[in-house]
């Protein structure tokens, strides 16, 4: 099981004071070195987190695999070219959203997302595609000449109660062994924390997760600690 990083929000923390610090390709570098396989980030067209300057920062100095996570328009799609990550993840991009709310619909735009993953080949970059874990949206996804899926955990981490949680890491389990079956790459991610991602990450036909939120909401509870004393010894010198 590979585990890639999204450092989105380290950059979010940055943009709330417009200087560069935290800088994103710190962040990725101590990703790296932590074992991290991957750092995922999303360009968004509103750039309310992740900016052109940083993917292209990340791009020189990202030693594992760089993720471009983006919406499929043409100007994302020019700025991905001119980068080559090692993988574009296309999702479904709205301005007034908090995050990426639902997966990818393929099947109402097969033959759009089938020109633009030949546009990636093309260029020798492999696509993921970022579904919900349904039959349709798969074979949809097979359709296009896509190299993976990536499995929208959302729902799962959202579920309100036990049942519900179980009936949605069973669509998961089941949409990793359809997906997988037909040749396709399953990755899985969206919502994952400390307390939910085992049971996703039990899925043999997962082979990578892609976790944003959580890490970097921890590392400011495991850092803090270490933060205040350092801050303590310089003021008290
Ligand atoms: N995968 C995709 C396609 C996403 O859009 C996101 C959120 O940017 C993630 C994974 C990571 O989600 P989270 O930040 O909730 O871990």
């Amino acid at each position: 099981m590979k585990l890639s990083i999204n450092i989105d929000h380290i950059a979010t923390l940055r943009n709330a004071r417009g200087g560069s610090e935290p800088d994103p390709v710190r962040a990725a570098a101590v990703c790296e070195e932590a074992g991290a396989d991957g750092i995922v980030v999303h360009l968004r067209e509103d750039r309310r987190h992740i900016r052109d300057a940083d993917v292209h920062a990340l791009r020189r100095s990202v030693k594992t695999r760089l993720d471009l996570e983006m919406g499929a328009s043409e100007e994302i799609i020019g700025i991905a070219l001119q980068v080559v990550p090692d993988l574009v993840t296309l999702v479904p991009e709205k301005r007034q959203e908090l995050t990426t709310e639902g997966g990818l619909d393929v099947a109402a735009q097969r033959e759009r997302l089938r020109t633009v993953t030949a546009r990636f080949h093309a260029n020798g970059i492999p696509v993921s595609l970022f579904v919900n874990p349904e039959r349709e949206q798969i074979d949809a996804s097979r359709d296009t000449g896509a190299d993976m899926i990536e499995l929208h955990t959302g729902e799962y981490a959202d579920a309100p109660g036990e049942p519900e949680r179980l009936h949605q890491l069973q669509r998961i389990r089941e949409a990793a062994r359809y997906g997988a079956s037909l040749g396709l790459g399953v990755n899985a991610g969206h919502g994952l924390n400390y307390v939910n991602v085992s049971d996703v990450a039990a899925v043999a036909e997962i082979g990578e997760m892609s976790i944003g939120h959580a890490v970097i909401a921890r590392a400011a509870f495991t850092g803090l600690d270490r933060a205040v004393r350092e801050m303590l010894a310089l003021v008290r010198r």
